[in-house]
Parts: C-alpha cells; structure tokens; sequence
C-alpha cells in the first residue's frame, strides 16, 4: 500500500491492465486494487495472472484474469466487455503489455520487428479502442507504458524504440480527440527499474557493468516497480484531472544523459 495516497482513492472504479502478470503491469494492478479499484489483469499466460490475482485477493482486493494477446482485437474487446457486463463499468485502462529484446538492426529480421510493433503499439491501440466507449461513460482515462527508448536513441532497440515513439504519438492523438468525450490518456516512461523481465533482458549481464549503469543515473540507482506504480495512481486519480496527452518521465534521470551514455557502455 503506498502512504503517499489516502486510501481506497479508486473506490468504486474498475481497471484494465494489460501485462498484468508479471512486473510494472502486475505491480500497477496490486497498487490499483489496493487503493479500491476491481481489477481485470490481462495476459498470454493464465497462470501468471491468477498468481497476481491471488495476491490482490489476499490482500483483500479483487481481481479477475484474462488470457488474451493484444495483438488479437476481438479477444481484447471480449476481456473488456466481460469486464464490464461483470462489474457495470470501465474507469481506468493501463496499457503494460509489451514484447522486448536486444538485436543489433543489421540483423533483426522484418518478423522479429513486427513482433515488437505488434505487442507494443498495435496491442496498445487495441485496448484504447476497445475500452474507449465504456472509459467514455465514466469520463475515464488511459495510462500507457512507454519508455525514454522513445526518444532517446539507443542501441540494439530500433523496433522498441519505434514502438514506443509511436505510442507516445498515439497517447497524444488520442488525447486530442476523446477529450471531448472526457477520456483522458497519458503516458508514464520508465528508466531502469529493478528486478523486472525488462531489466532482465536489456541491462549488461555481468555486475560490473550493471553497477557502472546504475552509478552512472543522475539519482545513483536503478527505479523500483513501486515508484512507477505510485506515479501512474496518480496519474488516474482525481489529482490529474487537468492532465492529458503527456509523458511522464520517470526514469531517475537517464534521458537526460542522451545516447552517449549507452555508447559508452557498449565499448566498456
Ligand atoms: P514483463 O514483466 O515481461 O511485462 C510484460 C507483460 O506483458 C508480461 O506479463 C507479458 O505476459 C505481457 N505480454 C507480452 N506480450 C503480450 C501479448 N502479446 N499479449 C498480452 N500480454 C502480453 O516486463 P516489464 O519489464 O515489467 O515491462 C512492463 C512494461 O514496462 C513494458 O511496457 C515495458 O516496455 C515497460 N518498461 C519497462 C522497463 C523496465 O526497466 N523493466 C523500462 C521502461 C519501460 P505474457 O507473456 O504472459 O503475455
Ligand atoms: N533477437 C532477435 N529476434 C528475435 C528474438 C531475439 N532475442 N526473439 C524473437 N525474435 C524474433 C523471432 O526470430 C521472430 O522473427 P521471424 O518471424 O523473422 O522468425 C519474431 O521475433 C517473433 O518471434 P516469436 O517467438 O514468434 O514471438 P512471440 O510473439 O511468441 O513473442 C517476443 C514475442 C519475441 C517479444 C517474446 O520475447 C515475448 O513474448 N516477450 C514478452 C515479455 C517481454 O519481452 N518482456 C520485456 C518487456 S520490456
């Protein structure tokens, strides 16, 4: 439970997070549920999400699961509406699904691109359009993951960084056209965050390396799933009404490091 918030902030309101079962989705959702919102998790993998639903309901929440790809709209639009004939309504979308891997752009093959296109950008405008009607009813709001991949240029992650580039693009399009339906969409961009499948696949193996990355960030150390999760309660709170159509970039810093920073890294 974050002591940053009062509780049960989201009484009453129902999310979706896309990538639920594991990591910043699944870290998004216990913080959701504990501050009083049902929460539907959505994944490839049902036992990853009744793992994360047992934990919500543990702790007094409550959670359903559903095993769906992103990718697949009509399976998306069948978790959104089960969702809603259960519970009645749709507050709150956050959209963490993605796919990710380091290669090289010489040699990342066209299937190997899309995949990441697909999971990221085209399963993120899946859950949006699939959500928006009923988000509309409640003037609801829209949170997706990106990363500062999206802007920062970086090494071994053209397609990631594709990808999320776009969908800050989408965050603001959308932005623009469902305000007037009292639909908000925001973006949170995470730096590093400790302990993740993210982290696992992208930072250096080996310790020094790792140690020399994470000194390196203006704040010193690697981000925590918890600080992404407190950013992005905020960000669908009462507290952000007036917000729309921006990225928040929570990343210790390490945009504004630039590119130079991963070359450096790269040659040792
Ligand atoms: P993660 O644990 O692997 O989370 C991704 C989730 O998405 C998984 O639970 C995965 O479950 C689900 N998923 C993948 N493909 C899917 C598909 N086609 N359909 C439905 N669900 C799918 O990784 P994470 O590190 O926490 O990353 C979460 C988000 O944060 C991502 O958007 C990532 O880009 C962003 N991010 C992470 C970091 C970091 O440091 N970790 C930094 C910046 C941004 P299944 O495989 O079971 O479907
Ligand atoms: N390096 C280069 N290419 C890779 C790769 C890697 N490490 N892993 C997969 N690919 C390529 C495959 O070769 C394939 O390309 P092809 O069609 O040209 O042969 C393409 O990507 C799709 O692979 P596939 O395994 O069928 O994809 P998938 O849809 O089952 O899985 C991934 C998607 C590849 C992104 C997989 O890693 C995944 O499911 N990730 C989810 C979790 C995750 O990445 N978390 C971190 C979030 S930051």
């Amino acid at each position: 439970m974050s002591d940053v918030f009062r509780a049960k902030l989201l009484d009453g309101r129902v999310a979706l997070v896309t990538g639920g079962g594991s990591g910043i989705g699944a870290g998004i959702a216990k913080r959701l549920a504990e501050h009083g919102a049902t929460v539907g998790l959505l994944g490839r993998t049902l036992e990853k999400l009744e793992g994360v639903a047992a934990e919500i309901r543990a702790g007094g929440g409550r959670a359903e699961c559903f095993a769906a790809d992103v990718r697949d709209y009509a399976a998306v639009e069948g978790a959104v509406g089960a969702l809603v004939a259960a519970h009645g309504r749709l507050d709150i979308l956050i959209c963490s699904a993605a796919g990710n891997f380091l290669a090289p752009a010489a040699s990342l093959s066209a299937g190997g691109f899309k995949a990441v296109i697909d999971i990221d950008l085209l399963g993120t405008f899946n859950a949006c359009r699939a959500a928006f009607e009923p988000l509309a009813k409640q003037s609801g709001c829209i949170v997706s993951i990106t990363a500062t991949q999206a802007w920062v240029p970086t090494p071994l992650q053209c397609h990631a960084g594709a990808a999320k580039a776009a969908i800050a693009k989408l965050t603001q399009d959308l932005a623009l056209e469902w305000g007037p339906s009292g639909v908000r969409v925001n973006a949170v961009a995470p730096g590093p965050i400790a302990d993740t499948e993210g982290m696992k696949r992208l930072a250096p193996p080996d310790a020094a390396a790792r140690e020399k990355l994470e000194k390196g960030l203006p704040v010193g150390r690697f981000g925590t799933v918890d600080e992404i999760a407190d950013v992005t309660l905020f960000l669908v709170s009462d507290a952000a009404t007036f917000v729309t159509g921006t990225t928040l970039v929570v990343d210790g810093g390490q945009s504004l490091l630039g590119a130079a920073h991963f070359m450096q890294l790269l040659g040792g």
